[in-house]
């Protein structure tokens, strides 16, 4: 798949206006509704402040949460609408829906120079069918469209892909930025390239750890997959979470790593619990040697100074997926250590989003990392190798 696109830059936006794809899917306090972390808004607002100061008149668009059956106030882009207009310190106006009478009469009336931010994509039905006629009717508004929405990127809908068939189509700079990190560090990382990947379950990480067994240097294993390897090798792992499905599939990945010369790093001991709670009883043992009535819920400290050494003399590290049940103080010292580890390395530092950016964010390591992307299942889909449909319809550079 060819990263290299036309950016906002590329094209005449003044005077014209402009269609936006944002990711503004924020998490939301849900009794009150409050944005409760902004950084996807505050991460649009240079393409946006861009396209203003070019004279553009903007019309934002995006989705927000999951909803089914057509609007639903609790999902209405309002509250971003309200964050956005303090953070640009200008007026946003809010359309009472997508491509309905409102938006199109304040699209019609909208300004050089102004912006304005469409409902809910999704509170129409045709959002995730890719409908072309939702399509054409948003691109109807418009003369140019910029995506900037690299979290919805591996979404083939019609506001992040059907929209580009009826508009000139480039990127944001958002978009810009995460294509040029995250593709460069597949397509040409400094070396050695370290991958460190965690989270619950291996079937969520097939495809990555795959795609990156035939780039990467070093694969760090970590976080709840962990057991599933140390079963498929004849460990006893107690209570642990188990894909018991794909034992083989993790045997395959060992012999792989090991045909191809990649380094593949697998805890040698674990933190473990006798109950899946914070307060749980916690001990340290070998892998393989989890009693039952006991379950792992991080790595152990032998497997954290492995890790770390791992990364200290790394070119590139990319990171997806915590160590441990980072949620709880007793069992995030694994992936408090390894954020630790990246932020004191001179290596370029990727983090994927979702878990592994929260956890960098919560610990308080944010900024020494190169790069915390805003995508989650999309940056975990790039690094699979997969092509991203939002992406993909943008015009080549
Ligand atoms: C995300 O939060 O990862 C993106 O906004 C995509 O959201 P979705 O999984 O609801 O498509």
């Amino acid at each position: 798949m060819n990263y290299s696109k036309k950016t906002v830059k590329d094209v005449e936006v003044s005077g014209k206006k402009v269609l936006l794809r944002c990711d503004f899917n924020v998490p939301q306090d849900k009794a009150t509704g409050a944005i409760t972390d902004d950084k996807r808004i505050v991460a649009a607002l240079p393409t946006i402040q861009y396209l203003l100061d070019q004279n553009a008149a903007v019309i934002a668009c995006s989705h927000l949460g999951k909803p089914k059956e057509g609007p639903d106030p609790k999902l209405s882009l309002a509250p971003v609408a309200k964050r956005l207009s303090e953070l640009l310190g200008r007026a946003v106006i809010m359309a009472a829906d997508v491509v309905g009478p409102d938006a199109q009469a304040k699209a019609t009336a909208l300004q050089p120079g102004q912006i304005m931010l469409l409902e809910n994509t999704r509170f129409e039905k045709g959002e995730t069918k890719n409908d072309p006629a939702l399509a054409k009717a948003m691109a109807g508004m418009a003369q140019v469209y910029v995506s900037d929405a690299f979290g919805a990127v591996h979404r083939a809908h019609a506001s992040t892909a059907g929209v580009a068939g009826y508009l000139p189509a480039v990127s944001g700079f958002l978009i810009q930025k995460e294509l040029e990190i995250i593709g460069g560090a597949l397509a040409s990382p400094k070396r050695p390239l370290v991958a460190i990947l965690g989270g619950s379950k291996v079937s969520s990480k097939i495809g990555v750890i795959n795609n990156l067994l035939e780039i990467a240097d070093t694969i760090i294993i970590g976080g709840g997959m962990a057991y599933t390897f140390s079963a498929a090798q004849g460990g006893k792992v107690g209570d642990s979470l188990l894909e018991e499905d794909w034992k083989d599939y993790a045997n395959e990945m060992v012999k792989k790593a090991a045909d191809k010369g990649v380094k593949l790093l697998l805890p040698t001991d674990t933190v473990i619990a006798n109950a899946f709670a914070a307060d749980a009883e916690s001990r340290v043992v070998k892998t393989g040697e989890i009693p039952d009535g006991w379950q792992g819920l991080d790595i152990g400290p032998e497997t954290v100074k492995l890790y770390c050494d791992a990364v200290k003399d790394a070119g590139t590290v990319i990171w997806n997926g915590p160590m441990g049940v980072f949620e709880f103080p007793a069992f995030a010292k694994g992936t408090e250590a390894v954020a630790e580890a990246l932020s004191q390395t001179h290596a370029i530092t990727i983090i994927g989003g979702g878990d592994s950016a929260a956890a960098v964010q919560q610990l308080g390591y944010a900024d020494k990392m190169t790069h915390i992307s805003t995508g989650g299942g999309a940056s975990l889909e790039f690094m699979e190798g997969k092509e991203l449909p939002g992406v993909a319809c943008l015009l080549d550079a």
